[in-house]
């Protein structure tokens, strides 16, 4: 039977989020029906709210999570009900060109519940395919990885968004490595995420570049062994000085601007390679000599969702955060209620925290 669930929604354009009652229907074939743990507050649920993504409101926020399985649709055979999940954006179909050809993380095909969420009657649109600001969500079964349950709630569901994409910028897209030399532009919770993998996956310089001391500092808890303050020097400059006159071997944006962008392409190494994480607006342009493109080889990346395949990486993660080799928790900045979206919104505003995280 269908349950009634309080739950975080955006009515109309700009508004203020609302706690409402919402309807979840059971799980049909292909489907999970997740009892919601956590769920962190990310710049898309923002997006979303303001009406950046698409226009088809009422949206139910949230979609980096943890929870457990409360029931599954008839033929799901992935996860069963107990487990402790972490929820994806991507789950892979399997089916289309780049599942064919052996490159799952690409799926172009994604999919999520066939069932709709509702609100007084009305199809709510799930963020990402998820809407975890809420006390349970259906989801499609592919979309619910199970990990390890020893790990705490509010510090798993980070894997389903922001970090992961931090995290896989580095060790996926960029195929960062022991010995390499890094510098990330911007050092919100995505940027140290890539800060913390480039960590994890060996490199022995890794700069940091922010416009905020305090950013810088956290940067530094991440495993940052530079930090420039690009608004006192000249980042590309001062990452060639600390690299020999050569530039990095990855350079990472995770903010999503022109400038920091340009910054990146001239500080990578010769046969560098530049991975944006960070997510432009459609307005936003880029001007490069095409000689410096060739004459600098290497290679210009974008990273979706770090690139990640949820089934190898979640679990595998969650073990490296179980054996204190991953800092997660340092990435949860507070813990509220499904009331303090809102609010929590305009602390992201602020810069003030790189993740507040709602645990039902
Ligand atoms: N130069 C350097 N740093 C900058 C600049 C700039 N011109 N402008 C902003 N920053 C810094 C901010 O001070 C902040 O520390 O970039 C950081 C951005 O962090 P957040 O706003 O917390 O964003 P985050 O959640 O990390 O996401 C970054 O990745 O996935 C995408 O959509 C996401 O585009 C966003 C980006
Ligand atoms: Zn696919
Ligand atoms: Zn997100």
């Amino acid at each position: 039977m269908a349950q009634q669930v309080r739950a975080v929604i955006a009515k109309a354009k700009g508004e203020p989020v609302s706690i409402e009652t919402i309807e979840v229907p059971d799980p049909g074939p292909g489907e999970a029906l997740v009892a919601v743990q956590a769920c962190g507050v990310c710049h898309t649920d923002l997006h979303y709210r303001e009406g950046a993504i698409n226009d088809e409101f009422p949206f139910l926020l949230g979609h980096e999570a943890a929870g457990v399985v409360e029931a599954v649709g008839d033929d799901v055979t992935g996860v069963a009900p107990g487990d402790f999940v972490i929820l994806n954006w991507r789950a892979v179909c399997g089916n289309c060109r780049a599942c064919l050809r052996g490159r799952p993380w690409y799926c172009f095909a994604t999919h999520n519940a066939t069932q709709k969420m509702t609100l007084d009657g009305q199809e709510l649109s799930p963020a990402l395919g998820i809407g975890a600001f809420a006390e349970k969500t259906l989801v499609a079964a592919g979309q619910a990885t199970k990990v390890n349950p020893e790990a705490q709630p509010e510090v798993a569901g980070l894997i389903g968004c922001g970090v992961m994409a931090g995290l896989g910028a580095a060790m996926n897209t960029g195929g960062v490595g022991r010995g390499d030399s890094v510098a990330v532009f911007g050092c919100g919770g995505v940027g140290d995420a890539a800060i913390e993998g480039s960590r994890l996956a060996g490199a022995h310089t890794i700069i940091a570049v922010d416009i905020d001391d305090t950013k810088l500092e956290w940067a530094r808890e991440f495993g940052a062994t530079h930090t420039i303050n690009s608004t006192r020097e000249d980042p590309v400059e001062r990452i060639r000085e600390l690299t020999g006159g050569h530039g990095v071997d990855v350079a990472i944006e995770a903010i999503g601007l022109p400038q920091t962008y340009e910054q990146a392409f001239y500080a990578r190494d010769l046969a560098g390679v530049v991975v944006l994480v960070g997510v432009p607006n459609p307005e936003m342009r880029i001007e490069l000599p095409m000689i410096e493109i060739f004459g600098r080889g290497g290679v210009l990346k974008s990273s979706w969702y770090g690139d990640c395949l949820p089934s190898r990486d979640f679990p595998m993660l969650i073990d490296l955060y179980l054996q204190g080799r991953l800092n997660l928790e340092r990435f949860v900045s507070e813990t509220i209620s499904l009331e303090g979206v809102e609010e929590a919104f305009h602390a992201m505003e602020r810069g003030e925290v790189l993740r507040s995280v709602v645990v039902v």
